[in-house]
């Protein structure tokens, strides 16, 4: 395999076990990564005084590549998302989260196989937002009444929902792409275009549009989110692809985890036309850090995920091989998967659990 640098940001929280777990099985698959390492996060709050120093923006940019584990962001208050910051400044339009069952995961079905394509960059999660009795929230008040759009109670903050055509075009045409070139069969866009009809109305409309492009190819349907939740839920076999708003999407991959055994084994990537950020779905969970209690497949099953992209397949079907082959063994797991399971054997460290896939890449 050729030599590749990899921004490696191990973020905080459970991010900087499971970021060493992730470094221990890539090397014992062989592969030749030289670590350039860049911190973000509450570590770097102190030193730099912001959670996304730009030096780690800039390795990101020279390297073109990264892992990331998670990151905190304080809710309600304090910094904004370091995640959502990035994947507006590299501009990666792309949140990939395929979502498949490991045999002795646990899962809810056996056979999940669907992909999450959620849009990164506009909608609610784009932060752009009104703070409760500032001046620019009593302006757009007055603007919306004035404007016939509506009422809003002067006490209330306000989130912005863009969705613009640019932004929807380049998530389904990706998602589209996607799946002629993974050999998938349907594309679903999901939405609340019943309700939102200037913004989830006009993801449907451009989705429908893109869609056309593929007659023929690629099958394409629609739910409306509310729906999509249940049938997930009751029946997975039925989706495919499924594109998303960023929201939408945030919430459904959460779901979807659930279906195959947790965020313990959701993988994920953030991609753009230059860059591409590959993390696991899960967040810092400050219950476990810093105990050896996390599960690391999420983010060693997203490192698999950056082999592919780096071109280097074969590595990341070894990697991948090990995990199923631990799983299917099932001695030594971790104890999100012996919750799931209701297994009352002893659950595995983290640490437990990286040397018993080291074991089997050996
Ligand atoms: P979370 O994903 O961190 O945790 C939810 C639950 O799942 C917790 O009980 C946790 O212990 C468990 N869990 C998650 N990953 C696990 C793993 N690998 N192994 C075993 N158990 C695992 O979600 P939560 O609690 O909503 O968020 C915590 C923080 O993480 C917040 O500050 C949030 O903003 C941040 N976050 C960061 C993300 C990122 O950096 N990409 C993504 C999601 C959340």
């Amino acid at each position: 395999m050729s030599k590749h640098t990899v921004t490696l940001i191990p973020g905080d929280g459970i991010g900087v076990e499971t970021s060493a777990a992730m470094q221990r099985v890539l090397e014992a698959a062989g592969a030749d990564i030289e670590w350039e390492v860049a911190e973000a996060g509450t570590c770097t709050m102190e030193q730099y005084g912001t959670p996304l120093p730009e030096e780690t923006v800039e390795a990101v940019k020279r390297n073109k590549v990264a892992i990331k584990g998670p990151i905190t962001t304080p809710v309600g208050t304090g910094f904004r998302s370091v995640n959502v910051a990035l994947r507006k400044t590299l501009d990666l339009f792309v949140c990939l989260r395929p979502v498949l069952s490991i045999p002795g995961a646990g899962g809810r079905y056996d056979d999940v196989d669907l992909v999450v394509v959620r849009e990164n960059t506009e909608d609610l999660y784009a932060g752009i937002e009104f703070e409760e009795g500032s001046d620019a929230a009593r302006e757009l008040i007055a603007f919306c009444e004035e404007h016939g759009a509506g009422t809003i109670r002067p006490d209330s903050g306000i989130s912005i929902k863009p969705i613009s055509i640019t932004g929807t075009e380049n998530i389904v045409r990706y998602a589209f792409d996607y799946a002629v070139k993974q050999g998938r069969k349907k594309v679903t866009a999901v939405h609340k275009a019943n309700i939102m009809k200037h913004s989830d109305g006009l993801f449907l409309k451009t989705a429908r549009k893109v869609a056309e492009e593929y007659e023929g190819c690629i099958e394409f349907d629609d739910r409306i989110v509310d729906a999509f939740c249940m049938n997930a839920v009751v029946d997975p076999s039925q989706f495919d692809v499924i594109v998303f708003p960023n929201l939408y999407g945030d919430i459904a991959s959460d779901l979807c985890a659930g279906l195959v055994g947790g965020l313990g084994i959701a993988p994920g990537a953030n991609i753009g036309k230059e860059y591409a950020v590959f993390e696991a779905v899960h967040g810092s969970a400050p219950d476990i850090a810093g105990k050896n209690l996390a599960n690391p497949t999420a983010e060693i099953l997203s490192a698999a995920m950056m082999l592919d992209h780096l071109g280097e397949q074969e590595c990341a079907e070894r990697v991948r091989a090990a995990v199923r082959a631990v799983y299917a063994e099932g001695s030594c797991l971790t104890g999100d998967i012996r919750r799931t399971t209701g297994s009352d054997r002893p659950a595995a460290t983290c640490t437990e659990f990286t040397e018993a896939l080291v074991k089997a890449l050996s």
